[in-house]
């Protein structure tokens, strides 16, 4: 992150970024996308870096989590390679400089002319009685100057987190968010769509009954998904057993499942942002054909660095007409 950081401040990120004037933008929630691919949540965690992750073609930068108040996160070590799935373990626990240094990092940035999602979440030792308190603490303060705002209910990280996915509470949180989302957008006359994050780890009925309350409760988006529990595919790894959240390869197709069950429940009526496990065009495309109108990409960025961004901005509107078209060849 420094050096990405140092690059972009002397001007060297620029070379990389000529292939980004291919941009096709895109209209979702509202907000103009200049391409499809986005930088999912956890690489920059303090939003400090969003300049340059534009610069190499992200045409959206979600930031954090952010939480209320500052935290340290697990003891390292808290990340783990499993190099031949292609494959990350974490365990970092939202390490963060809470929501206000957060905000003021977005107002540094200068350059990035994406959309800035910013995800929010609550502190650790917040019991999830008062968990709203910490969501409501994060959306007022983000609101201002984000471009969305994701609702992480689905980090393994934060014992209990994944609770708040039950029906009810999802739909208490959900119903407590959205009648202050119209409170801001009168306040700041204008209107940023609340997603909600999930994860993989859900079956057939949370995923239709979550999908119900999201329908009910009017949210504006969703982000399928964060990482999994699940060590199937990795069985055999040496580091299979570390505790923490699977991302990268192994999780394309769990990840891909649960979102295409939430796509034919939500009947095109909520947008999906496709997340978890996309390592080439192939799997973009996978994600677009199961109902996503945008991807992020974490892990295969850290394996493949900025050219895979570069290749899925560009053809993935191609991708995208194809699928319009019916035509599978592409
Ligand atoms: C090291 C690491 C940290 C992450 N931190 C967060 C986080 O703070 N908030 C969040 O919503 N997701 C977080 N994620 C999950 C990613 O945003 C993404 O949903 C997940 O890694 C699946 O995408 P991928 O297979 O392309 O990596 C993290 C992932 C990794 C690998």
């Amino acid at each position: 992150m420094v050096a990405m950081r140092t690059a972009e401040k002397c001007g060297m990120l620029g070379l990389l970024s000529r292939g980004c004037d291919a941009d096709v933008p895109v209209e979702v929630m509202g907000l103009k996308f200049p391409n499809r691919v986005g930088l999912a949540a956890g690489l920059d965690k303090d939003g400090d870096t969003i300049d340059a992750l534009g610069r190499l073609g992200f045409g959206c930068v979600e930031i954090g989590t952010f939480t209320p108040r500052p935290q340290f996160g697990n003891p390292q070590p808290r990340v783990f390679r499993l190099i031949p799935h292609e494959a990350l373990i974490n365990r970092m626990g939202f390490n963060n400089p809470g929501i206000d240094a957060g905000v003021a990092n977005v107002r540094k940035s200068q350059t990035f002319r994406g959309i800035v999602g910013i995800n929010i979440g609550k502190n650790k030792d917040t019991p999830n009685e008062n968990a709203a308190d910490d969501y409501l603490a994060c959306l007022r303060k983000a609101y201002p100057v984000a471009g969305y705002i994701a609702v992480n209910l689905s980090s393994p990280n934060t014992p209990g987190l994944r609770d708040l996915q039950g029906a009810a509470a999802s739909a208490r949180l959900l119903e407590t968010l959205k009648t202050e989302q119209l409170k801001l957008a009168a306040e700041h006359c204008k209107q940023v769509p609340l997603l909600f994050k999930v994860a993989p780890d859900l079956d057939e009925e949370q995923i239709r009954d979550l999908s119900r309350v999201f329908l009910d409760g009017g949210l504006d988006g969703l982000i399928a998904t964060n990482t999994t529990l699940d060590r199937a595919a990795v069985a055999v790894h040496p580091r299979a057993d570390e505790a923490g959240g699977l991302s990268g390869r192994p999780l394309m197709q769990k990840s891909t499942e649960v979102l295409r069950a939430f796509a034919s429940h939500l009947g095109g009526r909520i947008p999906i942002i496709g997340v978890g496990g996309i390592s080439s065009l192939e799997d973009a495309r996978e994600k677009i054909r199961a109902g996503a109108a945008l991807v992020q990409i974490y892990t295969a960025f850290i394996y493949q660095g900025p050219k895979l961004v570069r290749n899925l901005a560009r053809l993935l509107p191609l991708v995208v007409l194809a699928c319009l078209c019916g035509n599978a060849l592409l």
